[in-house]
């Protein structure tokens, strides 16, 4: 599908947006492993998180509901029943790598594949953890999906991670749900804590100290009620759209503000965005609000270190912003990009430059002058989400009408991206 995107006079107004993807993720298989009903509220509409409901039904648990609403009925840690086919994980990265934890420690076998982007990506930052507690997964070429996972007793490991990914602290501490004893997993840095949360939420015993996660094996999961709070992830292409546009005022309803993931709030507030948070919530652990932003002149800035790993999924839209910015936006340590739905340094680099932005690919990052003109160009998704939303939002500052092909790819997280950005331009 190819979408037309219009310069923009101004963007203004109040939109609520899905349910934040991560949350959804975790919330539904812990509630497949729980036992009895967990109802979910705002859960995300993402084609990602319908891959992982897909999975756990054919797991032969069921789910009621739908929208954003679903009921789980969980069989507690021993209630998954074979699979009668192959598991499938879609462009879902979070789905494979998380769930892979679960079903490593399962009585019967399965095997779970992805699209052409999910079986080009590594899977042996899970293997090799999970081989340690005595998992048998088999995988194409040793490392990337389909992963066959024979199903086995796990034990429990303290696990040094070598990169900070949530989804694989994730997976480990959910294989550590199986295991009899205490696993631990230390992260370089810290990534999304959303699992440790919702793991207390659930009742499971969880220690956090400093960058080590504990978790005790066997557990009594218990389902009950939840609600996911608004993507910031998917907030963030609004937020840059209103700093990207003069005149712009607009307020995100209920937007997940966990500290883990805030961290571009402040990022932006340190490059001159005008943002504010009038009240701050709590629903099962995890904070949200609501976020008004106005259109505001932005400095530039430089993202590396531990801040490369809390902004990872925002860095294609703040490239967008840096070239616009005064003194341009500098990415380093975010080799990480490279593996993602798409090779995002590639991906955003080759978008900027179809819009006349100069733009500096680094092995590990990027460096994007400021000030600079957005010509109107004909963008290409690559099939990547982020990638789809980030030029969406760089066509509202561009001379003239642009056009994003392969714009279907954002339903990926944010099914109602475009029908939201058409209701405010
Ligand atoms: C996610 C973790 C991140 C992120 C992804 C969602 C999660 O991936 O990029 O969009 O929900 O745990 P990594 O764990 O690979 O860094």
């Amino acid at each position: 599908m190819r979408k037309r995107i219009s310069p923009a006079s101004a963007i203004r107004g109040e939109i609520a947006l899905p349910g934040d993807k991560s949350i959804s993720h975790r919330y539904a298989l812990l509630a497949a492993i729980a036992e009895g009903e967990t109802r979910i509220r705002n859960y995300s509409t993402g084609a990602d998180c319908h891959s992982t409901l897909g999975c756990v039904r054919a797991l032969g648990i069921e789910v009621e509901g739908e929208g954003n609403e679903f009921a789980i009925r969980g069989g507690g840690l021993e209630g998954l029943r074979p699979p009668a086919g192959d598991l499938d994980a879609g462009n879902s990265g979070s789905t494979i790598r998380m769930l892979s934890g679960i079903l490593a420690a399962q009585a019967f076998g399965s095997r779970i594949f992805g699209d052409e982007s999910l079986s080009r990506r590594p899977m042996q930052r899970i293997m090799k953890p999970l081989g340690e507690m005595g998992a048998r997964i088999r995988a194409r070429e040793d490392k990337f999906p389909p992963l066959e996972i024979e199903g086995a007793r796990l034990r429990p490991i303290d696990y040094a991670m070598p990169v900070a990914s949530a989804q694989v602290k994730t997976c480990v501490l959910f294989a550590g749900l199986f295991a009899e004893g205490v696993t631990s997993v230390t992260e370089p840095a810290r990534s999304r804590d959303h699992t440790e949360i919702a793991l207390g939420e659930f009742g499971a015993e969880v220690r956090v100290a400093g960058r080590r996660i504990e978790v005790t094996g066997r557990p009594r999961l218990i389902g009950r009620d939840l609600y996911v709070p608004s993507d910031l992830s998917s907030a963030a292409f609004f937020i840059a759209a209103a700093l990207l546009v003069p005149g712009s005022r607009l307020v995100i309803r209920g937007v997940g503000l966990n500290p883990t993931r805030s961290a571009l709030l402040d990022f932006l507030a340190g490059m001159g965005a005008k943002i504010r948070i009038p009240d701050i919530e709590s629903h099962n652990g995890e904070l949200s609000g609501d976020i008004v932003v106005e259109y505001s002149a932005l400095r530039g800035g430089a993202i590396e270190g531990g801040l490369t790993a809390a902004l990872i999924d925002e860095i294609p839209v703040l490239a967008v912003l840096g070239a616009a910015s005064e003194e341009g936006l500098t990415v380093k340590d975010a080799a990480e990009l490279r593996i993602k739905e798409t090779d995002r340094i590639r991906t955003t680099i080759d978008n900027l430059r179809r819009m006349g932005v100069e733009a500096e690919e680094l092995p590990d990052g990027m460096a994007i002058p400021g000030r600079q003109k957005f010509r109107a160009a004909e963008f290409d998704s690559f099939g990547d989400h982020r990638i789809a939303m980030a030029f969406a939002v760089a066509g509202l500052r561009a001379d003239g009408e642009s056009a994003v092909e392969g714009a279907e790819a954002a339903s990926v997280s944010f099914p109602e991206f475009w029908g939201t950005l058409d209701g405010m331009t």
